[in-house]
């Protein structure tokens, strides 16, 4: 468990230990008393009324079927188009000259996309996607920056009911592949480059390499981004330009069921193979809205939003694409890193569109401290009404500085806990209403219920550690994992099966105030800079290097990324260890194997590792060493001096 953020730290400091809403912003908030009230008195009669902000084609019978348990069905036989809800509404509506998106290439090219455009842009998607032989139910991988066309791509996916996997595009032709078979997809939307601070980096080569013999894979479509050059695979390969950009803006969306899969999204488990969360339609979506709506307090027509997540992630699928643009936002979408060309570019982008709600990572507002103030000093900052924070624990130190030199000191932060699991936020302060503890996630949304338990699964008390769980079904839970239901209750469901709770992996408790704090992962998953990398993946990716015979790996604290991947490894006899160059080649393999991101900060080479008696390798103990901490009890070891030979190293 990481202890970024504990109650106990929060008392050293000579500060206010709670922020009420100021009560100029609270008599305007969206959210009021009244929405804990109207969940707590009928909560299945309040998520009907979260549904009916959308438009549905068919109402439901039911609002929920828990029958069939673990696996819901939220608004049975409710009929309802998504990129409709997202889209076309908003036109229909007459908004369709706003601004739905602000694009900010990485290079300094802009393009702002009003809802007519959108919409036209969709439709030509959608016509493409159904020339190909596209229909309902067929799967297409995403492999893009963050360009407007990836959001395109995936509103057209959804209005078609094609079922779409956004593999974040820092992951390797390697985790490509496995995700292209493991949903066999049909289609695969890709770019020819990215940019990369400054650098035009080819992506389309690594397509190539993934797809080359997938058995499901019948076309490649490109969007020319940078211009670089690319191999071209004929009667694979299609331009964008040539098929997208020339097709008919005309396009008219059909319903789907409320339960149809509207996209999988891959995410690390404690085992070396991703896992395909399922999402479907109705309930993700009115979740997605609600949440958006509520906890960001989002004003259609007045705010300028900006999530900076990337689409690849599953809070770029919620908060980029489908909450916010339910709700008729008008946000910025930025490709680059926040450093290119300086680190200026957040706040100038703030600045230039008059940002007023910005949600982000724990990670990124560490680094921007380390920068230092000066930087956002630099800027006008007071469009912001309202900051967001996403992925894992932010300190309170983080949280002060994050309200008071980018919030200007008097604007909410809604800290907000949630998974690619639960599809949607579930633990956030509603800004309106809740003062907000830093550090602090506070307390479950209405119409949410979440407990914590111990390993018998009694609820404890105030003040007591434990694990999360949610013991009641969610509209935006995730319904599977793709081609493995049993996996699905093996992992979430199997731990409270008595009870029927989902599990969520998660150490949480409740302070002596009765406000939640979530301490981290309890298994085998590491969160760097809010990405979640398991173990056992990062394992699986050192022993595919032909010199290592075992690989032990671990998350070890870390001020930045909130934890550091440091790996143990041994190698095969007769491999020479040759050092600097070993390691590198073993970085390079992570990397090839899973992605740059899951690179180890550190890899010592170790002539054997810590392992009980039934041959498990003692994490918490090489945890220890790697965060230089007095060394625990090791009576369980097979043999204690092991610690000397990897500390001697
Ligand atoms: O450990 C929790 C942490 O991120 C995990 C979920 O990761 P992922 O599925 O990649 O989704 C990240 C974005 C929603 C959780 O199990 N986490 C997420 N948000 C918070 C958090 N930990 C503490 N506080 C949060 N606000």
């Amino acid at each position: 468990m990481t202890s970024a953020a504990h109650p106990s730290d929060v008392a050293e400091h000579d500060v206010p230990q709670s922020y009420p809403p100021s009560p100029e912003f609270a008599a305007a908030a969206n959210a009021g008393p009244e929405l804990q009230q109207a969940a707590d008195q009928d909560r299945l009669a309040f998520w009907a009324d979260q549904a009916s902000r959308l438009h549905w084609h068919e109402k439901w019978t039911d609002v929920l079927d828990w029958t069939d348990a673990p696996v819901a069905k939220w608004f049975v036989n409710g009929k309802i188009n998504v990129a409709y809800n997202c889209v076309d509404r908003h036109v229909l509506a007459g908004k369709g000259d706003r601004v739905a998106i602000h694009f900010e290439g990485e290079p300094g090219d802009t393009r702002d996309l009003t809802y007519n455009e959108l919409l036209a842009e969709v439709s030509r998607a959608a016509n493409t996607f159904t020339d190909l032989g596209l229909v309902a139910g067929d799967r297409v991988a995403i492999y893009m920056p963050m360009i407007p066309e990836a959001i395109v791509t995936m509103l057209a996916c959804a209005r078609l009911g094609l079922t779409h996997s956004v593999v974040f595009a820092g992951f390797s032709a390697t985790a490509l592949r496995s995700r292209v078979d493991d949903a066999e997809a049909k289609l695969v939307v890709t770019v020819d480059g990215q940019w990369r601070r400054g650098q035009a980096a080819a992506l389309k080569p690594a397509v190539d390499e993934a797809v080359a013999d997938a058995a499901s894979v019948q076309k490649v479509l490109v969007v020319k981004r940078t211009g670089v050059d690319v191999d071209w695979t004929d009667g694979r390969d299609l331009w964008w330009h040539d098929t997208v950009e020339k097709a008919s803006p005309e396009h008219e969306a059909q319903p789907f069921d409320a339960e149809h899969p509207l996209f999988i999204l891959y995410t690390s488990g404690t085992t070396g193979k991703p896992k395909g969360i399922v999402h479907t339609t109705g309930g993700y979506l009115t979740q997605a809205s609600y949440t958006h709506h509520n906890v960001f307090d989002h004003k259609e027509g007045q705010d300028v939003y900006w999530c900076t997540a990337d689409i690849g992630w599953v809070t770029g699928h919620t908060y980029i694409v489908y909450g916010p643009l339910s709700n008729g936002v008008t946000q910025v979408v930025y490709e680059g890193t926040p450093n290119s060309p300086n680190e200026h570019r957040h706040f100038e982008i703030i600045e230039k569109y008059g940002v007023s709600i910005y949600y982000t990572a724990p990670t990124l507002v560490r680094t921007f401290m380390k920068w230092g103030r000066q930087i956002p000093d630099a800027h006008d900052l007071s469009s912001i009404r309202l900051l967001g924070s996403v992925g894992e624990p932010i300190n309170p130190e983080a949280w002060r500085w994050f309200r008071d030199v980018i919030g200007g000191g008097n604007v909410p932060i809604v800290d907000t806990w949630w998974q690619t699991e639960t599809g949607a936020i579930m633990i956030s302060p509603l800004p309106g209403v809740t003062d907000a503890k830093p550090g602090s996630a506070m307390a479950p949304l209405p119409g949410i219920s979440a407990q914590i338990v111990d390993d018998a699964g009694e609820v404890l008390g105030n003040g007591k550690s434990g694990y999360l769980v949610l013991d009641q079904p969610w509209p935006s839970m995730l319904r599977g994992i793709w081609g493995d239901m049993q996996r699905y209750r093996e992992t979430y469901w199997a731990r409270y099966a008595d009870q029927g709770w989902y599990f969520a992996g998660d150490g949480a408790k409740y302070d002596e105030d009765g406000a939640l704090w979530v301490l981290g992962r309890v298994d085998d998953v590491m969160n760097i800079s809010g990405h979640r990398i398991s173990t056992a993946e990062v394992e699986s990716a050192l022993v595919g290097h032909h010199g290592v015979a075992e690989a032990a790996v671990v998350g070890a604290s870390d001020e930045t990324t909130g934890q550091g991947i440091v790996a143990f490894v041994i190698l095969r006899e007769g491999v020479e260890n040759t050092g600097d160059e070993l390691i590198g080649e073993l970085k390079a393999e992570v990397s090839r194997e899973i992605s740059p991101i899951a690179k180890p900060r550190q890899i010592t080479v170790v002539p054997e590792l810590p392992k009980t008696r039934s041959g498990k390798i003692m994490r918490r103990l090489l945890r220890d060493i790697a965060e230089g901490r007095d060394l625990g009890d090791t009576s369980t070891l097979v043999d204690p001096k092991v610690f000397d030979a990897i500390r001697g190293r």
